[in-house]
């Protein structure tokens, strides 16, 4: 695993930007698989900008995203559809044809979570992926629980979840209680993976994550087993680690 320790929010989101870069230029027919959350809206407002400068060029890539509410349509603005467009999609020459994120309004949602993996296969899997860490150490919205969970799939939202959730939401009982996301093997089979933590609030599941044991209890801790794992984290959020 690599560290990139930063100064600070700024300085991570220009670090995670030059590595999405560095993989559009080498191929700019990769799949780059996204994430929301607060924390990469930073890297996307870096993408943006070079993309707008004409630095960057999306127009052969494709993305898919880790996760959505259920229950939520593209055009609500807590969605995780709606999210990408106004931080991302909206402002590079992305094609919308190329963007994919699960479908969290579909009939039939355990066969939507299979046609979603099968998306991917077809994408022949994801070349980054880029990922946020919850406090309980979810990943894409991988609760903690006894076993890791596979592949994508429909999950009931932990309390802590719905709770670090709701401040994007007039109320709790607005957030969602169910979401789809990509399972642990789904992003496990990413061939880079790239982990951005800021704050003093995320020190103590980075810690736990990345130098305690490998346990479904803390999702995140799988990543200890991938071969191509970057951190990119800040001071406050390494401030717990011992790194030389
Ligand atoms: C959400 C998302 C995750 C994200 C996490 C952390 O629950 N499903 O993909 O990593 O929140 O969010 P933040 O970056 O706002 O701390």
């Amino acid at each position: 695993m690599d560290i990139i320790r930063t100064s600070d929010y700024e300085e991570m989101s220009r670090k995670a930007a030059d590595l999405m870069e560095a993989q559009l230029r080498e191929k700019p027919d990769c799949v780059l698989g996204l994430a929301t959350g607060s924390t990469p809206v930073g890297t996307y407002r870096e993408l943006v900008r070079r993309a707008r400068e004409g630095l960057l060029h999306f127009s052969k890539a494709k993305t898919v995203n880790l996760d959505e509410y259920v229950g939520l349509p593209p055009e609500n603005e807590q969605s995780y559809r709606y999210f990408m467009q106004k931080n991302l999609f909206d402002w590079v020459d992305i094609k919308r044809e190329n963007t994919f994120v699960p479908d969290g309004m579909a009939k039939d949602l355990p066969k939507a979570c299979g046609e979603y993996e099968a998306l991917i296969r077809s994408l022949k899997g994801i070349d980054l992926q880029l990922l946020g860490i919850g406090h309980n150490g979810h990943i894409g919205f991988n609760e903690p629980g006894e076993v890791f969970e596979k592949e994508t799939h429909l999950v009931n939202l932990s309390e802590r979840t719905i709770k670090a959730n709701a401040r994007f939401f007039s109320s709790p009982d607005e957030v969602p209680r169910q979401a789809v996301t990509m399972g642990i093997l789904s992003i496990m089979r990413a061939r880079k993976i790239l982990l951005l933590a800021s704050g003093a609030q995320k020190a103590k599941i980075v810690k736990e994550a990345f130098f305690g044991p490998i346990t479904p209890k803390v999702p995140a801790s799988v990543l200890q087993l991938h071969p191509a794992v970057t951190l990119i984290a800040d001071a406050e959020a390494l401030k717990e680690c011992d790194l030389v």
